[in-house]
């Protein structure tokens, strides 16, 4: 079962179908030469307004036809590449208990069907299963362009069928008939949710969790993927205190119940996974290049939660331990001739956790779930707080021939002297010898050299790049506030179904839409 991986190298089908991805769009959404020339300008507004200019961004932001191309050529696919990954690390499985029974999916804020053409591509097995998607948004164009993109790519593999698709077109807050097997909300909390230290995040988050609780089949589970950013890390970390609070369970990537130790308050560490872009497609490279939004990494925040949840138990005297952050060598102690060690960030019940290992190819891929004996009294790190584990590699996975998302290119040169004047003094050292690393997240008092293009990330060259707002644009995340939903939720009335079908279905597909109102 341990040490269990989170992001698995995307596998050829996968790729295979992004690479063939424009032809679906240019089915669903032709293009004229001239849209096409305008593409980059048009993806770098978008990017601008879901990020720096995030106050001027209009509820109905996807209705200006330039916005919506860029975001079915640059937003769109980033994020079947980044949930496709995911989606395969959580080995996604609707109905899985009882394939022949078929199973119900409900996306929340699902836009142009984004998870749902992302598990088509990703989770292969799934295509021939009796699946019911209820895609919810309240933008309607997206969602028919979608399905028209879903049906053209599900055609050559003899249609959409089973598969059923319904468009809703409502509030996320829309009560329906459905219950989810599986319910998916991917980057749409930070559109629902306001951020920052706002009093109300508290109960909004709350009043969202118990709905999202009340949408699922009793074995049901909800998947809540999120931009990689802090104030997104933030928003994940409320609304895992209201899915607690309702009586929810972790199943990812939290390996305990307790407070989340990497909640993004304030300058704190924040709970989020890079992994590399490498494999993405040599298109969406090249339109990323043009739109001058290059990107080596992408990242994401994310919760899987049941009413079960999944076993948090370890072996005797051992503790369960995610993996967070990438590897950055850990500062000699001054004066002293110590061999290098190699640190990461971690999650653990005893909270935030900073891994202590000899060697930086035993440093776990990010994501990792391990199994780690605590020494009876660990040190603390002087600068993030977290308890340090020394680890001496045993548990870090070795995955036989494949090469481990996100460890894949050599890492910067050890950076001691920024971290070391990251402190205002020396950094004390701790039982495992190491000076004080920087937290993920943290403001750095000294700055970092940058990373050369093609290295693997680290914390040191993160802070040094501003990558979370570089990462904000790549996802369409917000890092200012969003125009803020109401306090709670609106009372509900179930949506009523039109009846009418929607967008083109595949030849055997079967596609519907409705309204749902809140
Ligand atoms: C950034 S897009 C994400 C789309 C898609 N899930 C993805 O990952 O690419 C956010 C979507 O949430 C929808 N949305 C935001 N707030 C909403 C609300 N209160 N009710 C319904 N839809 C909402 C928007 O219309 C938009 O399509």
């Amino acid at each position: 079962m341990f040490p269990e991986q989170l992001f698995p190298r995307p596998g050829g089908d996968f790729l295979a179908l992004l690479a063939a991805l424009p032809r679906h769009l240019d089915a669903a959404m032709p293009m004229r030469k001239q849209h096409r020339r305008e593409l980059p300008g048009d993806i770098r507004r978008l990017s601008h307004l879901l990020t720096d200019e995030r106050g001027d961004l209009r509820r109905d932001y996807l209705s200006d036809p330039a916005a919506l191309s860029a975001y079915m050529r640059y937003f769109l696919p980033w994020n079947i590449y980044r949930l496709g990954v995911l989606f395969n690390g959580l080995a996604l499985d609707p109905g899985g208990d009882a394939p022949e029974a078929g199973a119900t999916v409900i996306d929340l804020g699902t836009g142009p069907l984004t998870a749902p053409l992302a598990l088509w591509m990703s989770r292969p097995h799934l295509r021939k299963r009796q699946l019911t998607f209820v895609c919810v948004d309240r933008a309607p164009k997206p969602m028919r362009l979608g399905l028209d993109a879903l049906s053209s790519l599900a055609e050559g593999h003899g249609g959409l069928a089973p598969w059923k698709v319904t468009l809703v077109k409502g509030p996320l807050d829309a009560r329906l008939r459905e219950k989810a097997d599986l319910l998916i909300m991917a980057n749409a909390l930070n559109e629902v949710l306001h951020r920052g230290e706002d009093q109300d995040l508290p109960e909004n988050a709350d009043a969202l969790a118990q709905h999202l609780r009340s949408m699922l089949t009793p074995t049901g589970a909800l998947c809540v993927v999120e931009p990689g950013v802090r104030p997104s890390a933030h928003l994940i970390a409320a609304l895992r205190r209201g899915l607690l609070h309702h009586g929810l369970k972790p199943l990812a990537p939290c390996p305990h119940t307790g407070p989340c130790p990497m909640s993004g308050r304030g300058y704190t560490a924040w709970c989020h996974f890079n992994f590399e872009a490498e494999a993405a497609p040599a298109w969406l490279k090249k339109l990323s290049d043009e739109a001058r939004l290059p990107k080596d990494n992408v990242s994401l925040s994310f919760l899987q939660f049941s009413a079960k949840g999944r076993k948090l138990d370890a072996a005797e005297g051992k503790s369960l331990v995610r993996a967070v952050s990438g590897p950055f060598e850990l500062p000699a102690p001054e004066g002293v001739d110590a061999p290098r060690r190699f640190g990461q960030y971690a999650c653990s019940e005893r909270g935030l956790t900073l891994l202590s290992l000899p060697r930086k190819h035993l440093v776990p891929q990010p994501g990792a779930l391990l199994e780690a004996a605590w020494p009876e009294e660990p040190a603390t790190d002087a600068k993030s707080g977290a308890l340090v584990l020394p680890m001496s590699g045993d548990a870090s996975p070795r995955p036989s021939g494949q090469r481990p998302m996100g460890q894949a290119q050599p890492s910067p040169k050890p950076t001691p002297k920024a971290g070391a004047k990251a402190g205002p003094k020396a950094a004390p050292r701790s039982a495992n010898g190491p000076r004080r690393p920087t937290a993920p997240g943290k403001t750095p008092q000294g700055k970092a050299p940058a990373r050369q293009k093609g290295q693997a990330l680290t914390v040191e060259s993160m802070l040094a790049e501003g990558l979370a707002d570089e990462l904000a644009q790549d996802l369409g995340a917000a890092a200012t506030p969003a125009p803020r939903p109401s306090k709670r939720l609106p009372s509900q009335r179930p949506a009523k179904p039109t009846g009418k079908p929607a967008g083109k279905p595949g030849p055997k597909g079967a596609a519907g839409k409705r309204k749902g109102k809140a």
